[in-house]
């Protein structure tokens, strides 16, 4: 099933107790995570899954785009946990993903940091967590998840390289319905064990590719370069820079495939809190 499908086809005996009790589909919408952002202000209840067959001005992390066709995943997941879960969140989002293609695919799936899931060194999922808080409480949390399903590089030449999917790793396509069903599945096991004091820290950390590399990082401001030596439980990747400064690092992406990145000339470094 490439695109066409009913809230019922991904609710019929989804064993979730928060997410997904309420499925909101949509033929066609610019960006989930906007749709779900209103439902969240009109208070819709938790665990609202909103998802589209299509996106048509998908939204990526750093302001970038996601492109989002029929046959791949594009859904967002309204959440109202408390604050101090926030930094679990962009844990738990990738994590799922990881879990639902090993089991249903048997790859082995990577988390580069913080949240893009790759297959080899190819990014094969990517997770946009949105959130307001409203003077020291989180309103609303949104994870926006976006599965390359049966495109990837192929209809997108200029992501030759950098993209795949599933169905380019394993030579066939794949029901798009069932992997939604089982990243809601895991999403909803792993959001409950936080919420009982579990922690999903470990399993993430032990995922990630950076670990021990050495890292080109872009932040909203700055590339900064070193080597990434360890995470904090926050989610920060501790980098230490060639002038041996440890600096945590809470908010940026991994320039990993650097083979065609030049490294900029004059290097930048330092510590950015902005979570
Ligand atoms: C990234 O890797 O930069 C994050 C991509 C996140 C894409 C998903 S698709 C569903 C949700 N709606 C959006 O507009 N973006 C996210």
């Amino acid at each position: 099933m490439l695109g066409n499908f009913t809230p019922e086809d991904i609710s019929y005996a989804l064993d979730t107790r928060i997410i997904g009790k309420k499925i909101i589909y949509y033929h066609s919408l610019k960006s989930t995570n906007d749709t779900a952002k209103s439902e969240a202000i009109r208070g819709t209840v938790e665990g609202t899954v909103v998802i589209a067959g299509e996106q048509t001005a998908g939204k990526g992390r750093l302001n970038r785009a996601w492109y989002s066709p029929k046959g791949n995943i594009a859904l967002s997941v309204i959440l109202y946990p408390d604050r101090k879960y926030l930094p679990s969140l962009i844990m738990l989002a990738s994590l799922a993903v990881i879990r639902s293609i090993k089991q249903l695919t048997g790859l082995q799936a990577q988390i580069k940091w913080p949240n893009d899931v790759l297959i080899g060194e190819k990014k094969v999922a990517g997770i946009l967590i949105e959130n307001r808080v409203l003077g020291n409480k989180l309103d609303y949390a949104v994870m926006g998840i976006g599965v390359n399903v049966n495109h990837g590089a192929v209809i997108f030449p200029d992501l030759a390289g950098v993209a795949t999917s599933l169905a380019e790793e394993l030579g066939k396509t794949i029901s798009l319905i069932e992997v939604v069903r089982k990243i809601l599945f895991e999403m909803d096991g792993l959001y409950r064990l936080l919420l009982e004091g579990g922690s999903v820290f470990k399993e993430w950390r032990d995922n990630l590719v950076n670990l021990g590399r050495r890292v080109y990082l872009q932040t909203d401001e700055a590339i900064l370069e070193g080597l990434a030596e360890s995470v904090a439980r926050d989610g920060g990747l501790m980098v230490r820079g060639k002038d041996g400064i440890l600096l945590k690092v809470v908010s940026g992406d991994v320039l990993f495939h650097c083979y065609d990145f030049n490294p900029p000339s004059r290097t930048i470094r330092r510590g950015i809190d902005d979570h």
